[in-house]
């Protein structure tokens, strides 16, 4: 039987876009991580500016935080509507803050469950501001579960500074009211506690900003953006970091233009990303092939959202996976990676530039609204240990000797031997010389045309073959490097496995621990890179095995297509596409009746 680890605690605050409640995750968030806390945020708000409801909660534990779990401990409404949308999730046992207006009627009384009445508003405007309830509320928050103060103030500080000393002095005002409400009011009768931090302060970043941060840790110096919900935050990022290393940012006139830019930038020398969500890596996906053809390595992130179209654009979908895998014409190999967390979101970025550097290919992250806007706590990264791939660029003086003579090329008849730098050369492994452009006695045309080994366009049938074989080897080379980086947690023998991808991957870990606990005989297969995929690992781990779930956020089932048709398995996909994330316990059932043989494949 299961038993729910009380030791994780997840806090939801609810209530109108504009009044502030993403403003209060954050920093309760910031102060959580300084405290050495294991932490993990969702939000969630509405597209229009103002109304609809926001949310931001956050998840907090002994240990890494899987997922955002099933239960709810702590919801704060600031209002009515916050209230009636999220009481629901509150555990019997739960803990309510609201400020129910006189005639918004009364909360219900939950067995067990306790419900504070803290006056936001009224608190708020004694303080001077029409709009520090959110303040009021996260005084009271850490009354009443023992964050500290003197960490909100220092956020304050931070992010009022800089609009005005009068809304600094107000906010900090509501925040003192709200704790010494809760002193001097409040009968404390709720048992819930936070795990405290260990004193190790971690890292707060979104996925977003563990994207950014990874390209700058990889030698990213150019990023070419165009705005879109919800990747805008990488280009903030980088717009404000780059100049200070040295780089660029460049807010292009559409998608189509950043990635042109990037693809510049790299032919240039430099490192090179770009971000975007569906709608805009559709209008990217010409240059895809551009940079395939020519041989140039950038990366692309998609933050993809709750499509097609403009279709949802704040909410989490795992749509574009055959947009990544597939949106392209002819054969135009490209890498696919999805991060699963947000630590992930950092390595896997600076795994991406080494990947686009070393095998000059264009390589898309795939990471996901409910990355790209939640926060998590981790480890700074070790810079020191951190393995950047540095491209050797071609030198007559030092590479003419390694390369093969001229006369063991193919120079194909009645094309003169004009050039001498082979940037096409085909070496067994696929990877070319690459020259910056204009280095005395290195020029070479780049072109998306089919060339030769001296990229010289060029369409006969045996050269058109040559190169096309060229470009599978580089890709084929990569499935070797990375075709074992599957992780596999349960039990090996298992006739029954569950797999995903990106952020599902750690729904299902928790999922899956939860059967384990339990005895299950089940094992929950990762892997890490979804193009090339690492077929070897995948067969081996799914040889055996009877029946696949296969979880993920699109109606259409393209992850389970892929491994149905690719290792001819038979999958049931557990399917959700309304803009929320999976949570564990609509996953486990699914574990428990594929075990029973009861799923449909
Ligand atoms: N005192 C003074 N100002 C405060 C405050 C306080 N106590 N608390 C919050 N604010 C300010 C914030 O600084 C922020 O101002 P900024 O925009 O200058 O940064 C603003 O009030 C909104 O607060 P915030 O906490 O960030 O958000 P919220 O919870 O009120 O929700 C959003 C507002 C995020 C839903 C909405 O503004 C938004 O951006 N919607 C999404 C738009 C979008 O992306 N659409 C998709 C287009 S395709």
């Amino acid at each position: 039987m299961y038993k729910r680890d009380m030791r994780y605690v997840c806090l939801r605050i609810a209530g109108e876009g504009g009044e502030g409640v993403i403003s209060a995750g954050e920093l309760l968030t910031q102060v959580a991580g300084r405290l050495g806390m294991h932490v993990s945020t969702f939000k969630t708000f509405p597209a229009e500016i103002r109304g609809g409801t926001a949310v931001y909660q956050i998840r907090t534990g002994p240990d890494h935080v899987l997922s955002q779990g099933d239960y709810l401990d702590v919801l704060v409404a600031f209002n009515r509507e916050g209230y009636d949308r999220n009481i629901g999730d509150l555990t019997s046992e739960g803990v309510l803050l609201h400020d129910f207006e006189p005639g918004d009627g009364a909360p219900v009384q939950r067995r067990g469950g306790v419900n504070y009445h803290i006056p936001m508003g009224k608190l708020s405007k004694e303080a001077g501001s029409t709009r520090a309830k959110n303040m009021v509320a996260l005084g009271a928050i850490c009354e009443l579960f023992g964050f500290p103060l003197a960490g909100i103030e220092d956020g304050i500080r931070k992010k009022f500074g800089k609009k005005s000393e009068k809304i600094v002095e107000s906010n900090l005002r509501a925040l003192h009211l709200g704790a010494q409400y809760v002193r001097e009011d409040i009968e404390i009768r709720h048992e819930i506690k936070f795990t405290p931090g260990d004193g190790n302060p971690r890292v707060v970043l979104s996925g977003n900003d563990a994207i950014a941060f990874g390209a700058v840790a990889a030698g990213c110096r150019f990023y070419g953006g165009y705005p879109i919900t919800p990747a805008t935050e990488i280009m903030e990022w980088l717009a404000r970091e780059l100049p200070r290393l040295g780089g660029r940012m460049v807010q292009a006139e559409d998608e189509i233009a950043a990635i042109a830019m990037c693809i510049g930038a790299s032919f240039a020398g430099q490192k090179s990303m770009t971000a975007s969500s569906g709608p805009g890596i559709a209008l990217m996906s010409e240059a895809l092939g551009l940079a395939t053809m020519a041989e140039i390595g950038i990366v692309v992130v998609d933050v993809q959202r709750a499509g097609p179209s403009t279709g949802m654009p704040t909410k989490a979908e795992q749509g574009d996976l055959n947009l990544a895998l597939y949106g392209t014409h002819s054969t135009a190999q490209r890498v696919v990676i999805a991060p699963v967390d947000i630590e992930d979101c950092f390595y896997q970025t600076v795994n991406a530039f080494n990947i686009a550097s070393k095998y000059q290919i264009p390589v898309m992250i795939l990471s996901e609204q409910s990355l790209g806007f939640s926060k998590a706590s981790m480890p700074r990264p070790d810079f020191e240990s951190l393995a950047v791939y540095e491209e050797v660029f071609a030198d007559k003086e030092t590479d003419g000797d390694t390369w093969p003579k001229v006369d063991e090329i193919t120079v194909g008849e009645g094309y003169p031997m004009t050039p001498v730098f082979p940037r096409y050369l085909r070496h067994t492994n696929g990877i070319s010389p690459r020259s910056i452009p204009g280095m005395p006695g290195l020029e070479f045309r780049a072109t998306g045309l089919e060339h030769d080994e001296f990229a010289r366009p060029r369409y006969d049938p045996p050269n058109r073959k040559a190169m096309l074989d060229k470009r599978l080897a580089k890709f084929e080379e990569i499935r070797r490097e990375y075709g074992e980086e599957v992780e596999v947690i349960g039990d090996n023998e298992a006739e029954v496995a569950i797999t995903g991808w990106g952020t599902t991957a750690g729904v299902i870990r928790h999922a899956t621990v939860r059967a384990l606990n339990e005895g299950a005989p089940i094992k929950a297969i990762f892997p890490k890179m979804l193009s090339p995929m690492p077929d070897n690992a995948m067969r081996r781990h799914l040889h055996g095995v009877k029946r696949v779930i296969c979880c993920e956020l699109n109606d259409s089932g393209q992850y389970a297509n892929i491994i149905r048709h690719r290792y001819g398995v038979n999958v049931h996909a557990v399917l959700k596409d309304h803009g929320v994330p999976f949570a564990p316990g609509e996953i486990k059932p699914y574990i428990d009746m594929a075990i029973k043989g009861e799923v449909r494949i």
